[in-house]
């Protein structure tokens, strides 16, 4: 008999149990009967806002790194869906040393009009039963973890006397990747912005202005943006190059972000071929992230990239060395990013009775 059949006949115990019964009882009302029911949470994006800081992410995903450079977690590449307006993305991680698996699913549809362009769901799941943890908004959480990343990336592999941010795309990723920039750099006291958007690219000087208290300025092109920068971070939607290697100056460290998917790039190659490249996942960045159109015109090679972030985190690798190199960290968003962001938030509400009782849940089985 299997385990479903059993609990369902079990759970009609009671002497009256029919094979009709049977058939028609769910599991879960089965097993409440028993007393046996274990809630999924169904956790939204405005208790995540409110209760965790960018902080809260850096340091999570810098261990997640850290397991990840160790060997300690297993992690397919993700997969893509491809329909004709946008994608979809499955990303499954198992990572033993949290106890914790889970899998986010993400779309990009570019073209989307009355509904965001990305949108995520993260599935948390004990890994000693499968059981299903929790269903979690997984948009606000991509947007954190991304920005954590390239604040650890940075922490890393630019210089620590960086005082001058340019930040090529002033959208979404493009707020946390400040916010974060901000932790592990506190230093930078000058952002030179750049957007094709104009009144986007104001509105985010005025936010950068009021919210760090940092000076602001926007650029009316990409090379006027990134030429005296020390770092810069590239998150738009482009497909082609817009940062040519001749504008950025010896000692500059780039967080390229925007590109992850096939055929995207955000770079000018020669910058490749100039700098120390750090990926986050050889099989992800060259099938999807900046790399991807260099290594597939045979421009680059896996023996010119320097190393993982991995390897960067748990010092196998040194990071940046001189004080003139050009380091580039190509992210493109790595499964235990989301899951180990997800398990830290998962874990603090659920631990917490009052918070607990405020979130829905439901007894799928
Ligand atoms: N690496 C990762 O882990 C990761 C995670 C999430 C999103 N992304 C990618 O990051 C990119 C940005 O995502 P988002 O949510 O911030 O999008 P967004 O639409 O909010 O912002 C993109 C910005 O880029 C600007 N832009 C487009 N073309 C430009 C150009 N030629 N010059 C200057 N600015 C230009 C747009 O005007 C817009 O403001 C996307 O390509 C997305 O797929 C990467």
């Amino acid at each position: 008999m299997s385990r479903l059949s059993l609990a369902v006949v079990v759970g009609a115990g009671d002497g009256r149990a029919t094979s009709d019964r049977a058939f028609t009882e769910t599991i879960a009302d089965s097993r409440k009967k028993q007393g046996m029911t274990q809630s999924t949470y169904i956790i939204g994006a405005d208790i995540i806002k409110n209760a965790f800081s960018m902080a809260d992410y850096v340091s999570t995903i810098e261990k997640a790194f850290e397991l990840y450079g160790r060997g300690q977690v297993q992690m397919p590449p993700k997969m893509y869906l491809t329909f004709d307006k946008g994608d979809l993305r499955c990303m499954p991680v198992y990572i033993p040393a949290m106890n914790t698996a889970g899998v986010k699913n993400v779309n990009v549809h570019p073209a989307n009009d009355n509904l965001p362009t990305v949108m995520a769901t993260i599935t948390l799941i004990d890994p000693d039963t499968g059981f299903p943890l929790a269903i979690m908004d997984g948009t606000h959480i991509t947007r954190m973890r991304t920005g954590a990343a390239g604040g650890v990336a940075a922490k890393y592999l630019s210089r620590a006397d960086s005082k001058t941010a340019a930040l090529v795309g002033t959208g979404t990723q493009a707020a946390s990747q400040l916010e974060a920039l901000l932790i592990t750099r506190p230093a930078i006291s000058k952002v030179v912005l750049f957007d094709l958007r104009q009144e986007s690219m104001e509105h985010f000087a005025d936010t950068v202005r009021q919210t760090h208290g940092l000076e602001a300025t926007c650029a009316n092109s990409v090379k006027k943006a990134v030429k005296n920068a020390d770092i810069v971070i590239t998150t738009t939607t482009v497909r082609s190059p817009i940062v040519k290697s001749d504008w950025i100056k010896p000692g500059t460290h780039i967080n390229a972000i925007g590109a992850d998917a096939k055929g995207k790039q955000e770079l000018d190659p020669a910058i490749l071929k100039r700098a120390k490249v750090v990926i986050d996942n050889w099989e992800q960045a060259s099938h999807s992230g900046e790399i991807n159109v260099a290594v597939a015109e045979g421009l680059i090679t896996q023996k010119e990239i320097y190393a993982d972030i991995g390897e960067i985190a748990t010092a196998k690798k040194p990071a940046r060395q001189t004080a003139e190199e050009i380091t580039v960290f190509d992210s493109t968003g790595l499964a235990i990013q989301d899951i180990s962001a997800a398990t830290m938030i998962y874990r603090k509400l659920i631990s917490d009775p009052k918070t607990k009782a405020s979130i829905k849940s439901f007894e799928f089985f």
